[in-house]
């Protein structure tokens, strides 16, 4: 059975990005595929310590598998949900890696170089080897499709990259390395990566991080305070509702949130929208879809109680042990360390 993977990490509540790009598309997916494919879901906490946490992990963490469930994936026996931590193989396969890896394919990742301020060299270690255990979070399951943002599209390429040398290094099939990013996007039914972008500055994708609270949509934002973000997006002087992430990336942002948070193709905002001028109508219009997804999927969260999240980890982590040390002791072997 072929396995879709994804996580998301745990530093804060999530934005309205995070949300859209990864985890509506995993959940849409998993509804759909959760017959015949494994559904991976895992809480990447090893990822998350690179930098600092924003209240409790351990908090953070529990909702976020909560989101999942409010958000409509619907469980059955092929859907695991584990934390990277509880899989000791992560850590281990990370290593064998990252004996594969060379440092200048890490010191050539994007956000290695944005989140290093370009290299400073008091940065964790931990930022630049990072995309290394996030390839042993995907080869380890064999994992075709990982559905994620466009921002992670260049670890991805890193991992298959490294899958291919492993496997040629032993001269057997080792790794199945996951589709390229062209054939992850048609998986996931979209003309292309998605990218949230930053309310007030529509040139940069929407970040936990920035310090404006008006230029991102947090999951636990009161849907009024939402709303008011929305009618408060920077657009452009144009005068047309277009989708056009080059030149109005304010306005394509905004179609795109109006579709996904309604679950409906793009293409279909788009043509709704065609023709029209009024930015101020538009903004109307996303900022009701907004404020109301909110307000229901806020509503589905507090139905969730704590017990049932960690009675899905246990479940998930064990299925996840036993794949995961099956598929470490192969490449150990492979290395002659075993
Ligand atoms: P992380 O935690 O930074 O982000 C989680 C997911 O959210 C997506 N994302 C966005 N998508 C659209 N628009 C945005 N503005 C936006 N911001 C973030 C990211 O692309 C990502 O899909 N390394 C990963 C976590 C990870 C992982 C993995 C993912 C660790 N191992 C294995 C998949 C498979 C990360 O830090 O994502």
């Amino acid at each position: 059975m072929k396995t879709i993977l994804t996580g998301i990490r745990v530093n804060s509540e999530p934005t309205l990005g995070n949300f859209l790009g990864a985890l509506i598309p995993m959940v849409r997916l998993s509804n759909k595929y959760s017959k015949d494919y494994n559904i991976n879901i895992f809480v990447p906490d090893l990822h998350t310590i690179i930098s600092d946490v924003d209240g409790d992990l351990q908090q953070n963490l529990l909702m976020e598998i909560k989101y999942y469930l409010a958000a409509g994936l619907k469980i059955n026996e092929n859907v695991h949900f584990y934390r990277q931590s509880y899989v000791p193989a992560h850590s281990e396969m990370m290593w064998l890696l990252s004996c594969v890896t060379s440092t200048g394919e890490l010191f050539r990742m994007t956000q290695y170089k944005e989140k290093s301020n370009g290299g400073d060299e008091s940065t964790n270690a931990g930022i630049l080897n990072y995309p290394i255990l996030m390839a042993a979070d995907i080869l380890l399951y064999d994992a075709e499709y990982v559905p994620v943002g466009e921002d992670q599209f260049q670890h991805l390429e890193l991992t298959r990259n490294l899958a291919f040398r492993v496997n040629h290094k032993f001269g057997r099939e080792i790794f199945v390395p996951p589709v390229k990013t062209i054939d992850q996007v048609k998986f996931m039914e979209m003309d292309d990566g998605i990218r949230i972008r930053d309310l007030q500055n529509p040139e940069k994708k929407m970040s936990k991080s920035s310090k404006s609270e008006n230029s991102k949509i947090m999951l636990l934002d009161a849907p009024e305070v939402a709303a008011k973000k929305i009618m408060s997006a920077t657009t452009d002087s144009v005068g047309k509702i277009q989708f056009d992430m080059l030149n109005q990336p304010g306005v394509s942002n905004l179609l795109q949130i109006e579709a996904l948070v309604n679950d409906r193709p793009l293409q279909e905002v788009i043509s709704t929208w065609a023709g029209e001028t009024r930015y101020g109508d538009l903004k109307k219009q996303v900022a009701s879809s907004v404020s109301s997804f909110l307000a229901d999927f806020q509503e589905n969260i507090a139905a969730i109680p704590d017990e049932m999240v960690y009675e899905l980890l246990e479940t998930g982590e064990e299925y996840a042990n036993n794949i995961a040390d099956a598929k470490l002791a192969e490449l150990q072997k492979a290395f002659c360390i075993r």
